[in-house]
């Protein structure tokens, strides 16, 4: 947590750090590709999702009291706890890489992959002798085990030191063999890697190395059902901005690539956010030679899904050549956000929102009602005609930790 200093009876939070991008709207400049995440590429990501029989839209809420409250016209939240009623938005990615990685390892031809292929008694033999592994904070893991399962294949999952019981136990759940490591999520994947390597096991990452970039190009690209759904919800009207919380960076970083793709010079205002202990993509902007800086150490931060120290360079590239804006959060942001999320004004809906999931709303409140935070919402243009984009991409996926948030309660493990 960050420390609190108490000045004059108020509590106050650290500074906040962040960083403008002006490069981002240079005409002139060269820039990284986002061909990759074309509206064609979302469209069947998004029949492959919805051939899962667990596939519905998650809900977009519009905080109209809220919104009238902060002096904007429109705050739009997705939320993702709905997702696949696994509580988190990662099994977009994590189902739609994994899919392909098992296709790819059967040699299946493109007219045989469907989810319904794979179900098929003959392949499905095949599948069952396949052994895939990941590592991840929580979220990502579940997903795979989940997909896993439902194809019969077996999922192994390496955790970072301080994983908490109910994030191992939501993977267990789904039949995975899950480790906790004597280490942090950037060791947990090297040893990931290094199994998979060993053993011919299918690696299901969502961060790329050098020669690793297929999957997690996979996983990226899942993620933009999200988007494609958020936007049919909207009407297809363009917010002015939008907010993506970010760990290794595949969900901003598609959520970036993807609105370059449909809006080009016209897309919205786009702001990475990040825990001030795992900044990576704010340490390396500010660093500004262009190149992705890892950040070392535990990582402290209760934002268990974005606590990563290394950003992934497909990511890296998307980021660092078109977001606007850069801001690493202490913890008390989510909190700030979770609370406002499970507490609405009289009018709007509750949207549980867990502690990776609410930051950009706790962001959006501080931006615009807290001295500290009001240059950055000034270099944001935040104002009564914005329309601000939020993914609450977790529910209360770790049940105990959201309550004790929400009552006031410790946030410490015992
Ligand atoms: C709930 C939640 N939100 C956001 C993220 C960030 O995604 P990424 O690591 O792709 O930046 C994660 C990552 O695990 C997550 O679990």
């Amino acid at each position: 947590m960050a420390d609190l200093t108490c000045v004059d009876g108020e509590v106050e939070m650290t500074d906040p750090a962040w960083f403008h991008n002006r490069e981002a709207r240079d005409k002139s400049a060269e820039r990284a590709s986002t061909a990759a995440f074309s509206a064609r590429t979302a469209a069947k990501v998004r029949r492959f999702h919805e051939s899962l029989p667990q596939y519905r839209p998650t809900p977009l809420v519009r905080l109209r009291k809220l919104a009238g409250y902060l002096g904007v016209r429109d705050i739009l939240v997705k939320d993702e706890s709905f997702r696949f009623n696994l509580g988190a938005f990662k099994a977009l990615g994590a189902s739609h890489a994994l899919f392909r990685a098992v296709a790819e390892r059967l040699n299946l031809r493109a007219d045989q992959r469907s989810f319904q292929a794979l179900m098929n008694t003959e392949v499905k033999e095949q599948v069952a002798g396949i052994t895939c592994i990941t590592a991840t904070d929580g979220n990502h893991g579940r997903a795979v085990a989940w997909l896993a399962m439902q194809l019969g294949c077996t999922a192994v999952v390496y955790m970072p030191r301080g994983s908490s019981a109910a994030r191992v136990q939501g993977i267990r759940e789904f039949g995975a063999r899950v480790s906790i490591i004597d280490g942090n999520y950037d060791d947990a994947v090297r040893l990931a890697e290094n199994h998979a390597l060993k053993n011919g096991w299918l690696l299901i990452q969502d961060t790329a190395r050098p020669e690793y970039e297929h999957i997690p190009r996979c996983v990226m690209q899942g993620y933009m059902t999200m988007f494609v759904e958020a936007f049919e919800q909207m009407g297809g009207v363009m917010p002015t901005h939008v907010f993506a919380q970010c760990g290794v960076g595949s969900f901003s970083g598609a959520c970036q690539a993807y609105l370059v793709q449909r809006f080009g010079e016209q897309r919205p205002v786009f702001t990475v956010v990040e825990p001030e202990n795992a900044a990576c993509y704010y340490e390396s902007m500010i660093k500004g030679n262009g190149k992705p800086h890892i950040v070392e150490g535990n990582l402290a931060t209760i934002m268990a899904g974005l606590a990563c120290g290394e950003p992934n360079p497909l990511a890296w590239g998307i980021l660092h050549d078109y977001a606007d804006m850069f801001i690493s959060c202490p913890d008390e942001v989510t909190l700030t956000g979770m609370r406002m999320l499970g507490n609405p004004l009289q009018g709007d809906d509750r949207v549980i929102s867990g502690e990776s999931g609410a930051v950009t709303l706790g962001l959006l409140y501080h931006l615009l009602r807290d001295r500290k935070y009001l240059p950055a919402g000034n270099a944001l243009a935040l104002n009564r005609h914005s329309s601000i984009l939020l993914f609450s991409t977790e529910g209360d996926t770790d049940p105990e930790m959201y309550r004790n948030i929400v009552w006031g309660l410790s946030t410490q493990k015992p």
